[in-house]
């Protein structure tokens, strides 16, 4: 039996994990689930939020699943997924987007894939206290991480069939640092000729996403940008709730949801699981189960057609409800 990592997070972080192996198991699919905690809760015990038996667990396994992990806001321990990303060389985000059957929103023919840088940037950490009154974060851009991430962006464009790969920079203000990472971005180019490219300010992409975001394919963006647009980019297709994410590197690979912890909608049963099972059903896909991921899309599609939604897509179902539906439709 294969044995996968499974971090539970906290927050709604063990809710929907067991919504999502209650459906996996389902599904017929036998894992070895070695289950790991982290963040807030460990660290009394432990003495630290990411202790090394869960980066052990990854490298052993190679591939994880991972539900959400509280970080605090303004002090605290370092954010979990930050410290994962780094330790795991995990420089790849990826952020599918797209329209799911018979989810209401705004815009039709969304289909973007966010391809975020995840080990430099403004997300180095590299901070300091100058004075009472100042502070300092450091944004380090290196050709070495933005030659590799735009290089994946083009190799998931070729190998999916995209036709376009857009840059997002900064880089008529941050001329050095975001000057760089579109140099980095122009020179990889030149091995792709059968795809198109395109450079947009990000404060333009921004704009043009709320007006218009079908005319978007794949977008290469360095980690901080990344990060805020692929929530946008999760906005325009429903929501939080069903954004799927990725974190992927030479040897490993991290499948998570792109939500956090939800702490207003803790241990309410409430929470949608969709975000995290699409993040499994790509897991899967990148283990070769492709068989069994495409049975629990088909039977997630199907739920949708059914109209059985979770509050957050405004629906009334339960987050056991709603993998029960899903689960019932496996066999469909
Ligand atoms: P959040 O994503 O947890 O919540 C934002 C809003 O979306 C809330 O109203 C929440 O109820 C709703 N929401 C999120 N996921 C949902 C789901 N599956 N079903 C239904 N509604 C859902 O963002 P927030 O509040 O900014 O962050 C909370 C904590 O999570 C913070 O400590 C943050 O650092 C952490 N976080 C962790 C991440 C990770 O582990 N990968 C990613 C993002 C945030």
């Amino acid at each position: 039996m294969r044995q996968i990592t499974l971090i539970n997070g906290d927050g709604i972080g063990p809710e929907i994990s067991n919504a999502v192996m209650k459906i996996i198991d389902a599904s017929g699919l036998k894992i070895d689930w070695d289950i790991q905690t982290a963040g807030a809760d460990v660290i009394e015990t432990e003495g630290t939020p990411l202790p090394d038996r869960v980066i052990e667990s990854i490298k052993r396994n190679k591939v994880a699943l991972k539900a959400p992990v509280t970080t605090p806001i303004g002090k605290g321990f370092r954010s979990v997924n930050v410290q994962l990303r780094k330790s795991l060389d995990l420089y790849a985000n990826l952020r599918p987007c797209k329209n799911l059957v018979n989810v209401k929103t705004k815009f039709e023919n969304v289909d973007i894939v966010v391809v975020r840088e995840n080990t430099e940037d403004l997300y180095a950490g590299i901070e300091r206290q100058v004075d009472n009154d100042t502070a300092e974060s450091i944004k380090v851009i290196t050709r070495k991480a933005s030659e590799r991430i735009c290089k994946f962006a083009f190799d998931y464009a070729f190998k999916n069939n995209r036709k376009e790969v857009c840059v997002v920079t900064k880089a008529n203000i941050m001329k050095l640092s975001d000057g760089l990472f579109l140099e980095c971005f122009r020179d990889v180019a030149q091995n792709y000729q059968s795809i198109k490219t395109r450079e947009i300010l990000v404060d333009n992409l921004c704009m043009q996403l709320v007006q218009n975001p079908s005319q978007f394919d794949v977008l290469v963006l360095p980690n901080l940008y990344g990060d805020i647009v692929s929530d946008l980019c999760a906005g325009l297709v429903g929501g939080l709730g069903i954004a799927q994410g990725a974190n992927i590197g030479s040897d490993y690979a991290v499948f998570e949801p792109v939500h956090g912890s939800a702490p207003d909608i803790k241990g309410q049963n409430k929470a949608n699981p969709t975000a995290l099972l699409l993040s499994a059903v790509e897991m899967l896909k990148y283990i070769n189960e492709h068989e069994y991921a495409e049975k629990i899309e088909k039977a997630l599609f199907k739920t949708f057609k059914d109209g059985v939604f979770t509050q957050d897509l405004g629906g009334k179902a339960t987050t056991l409800e709603f993998a029960d539906a899903v689960i019932k439709n496996l066999n469909q």
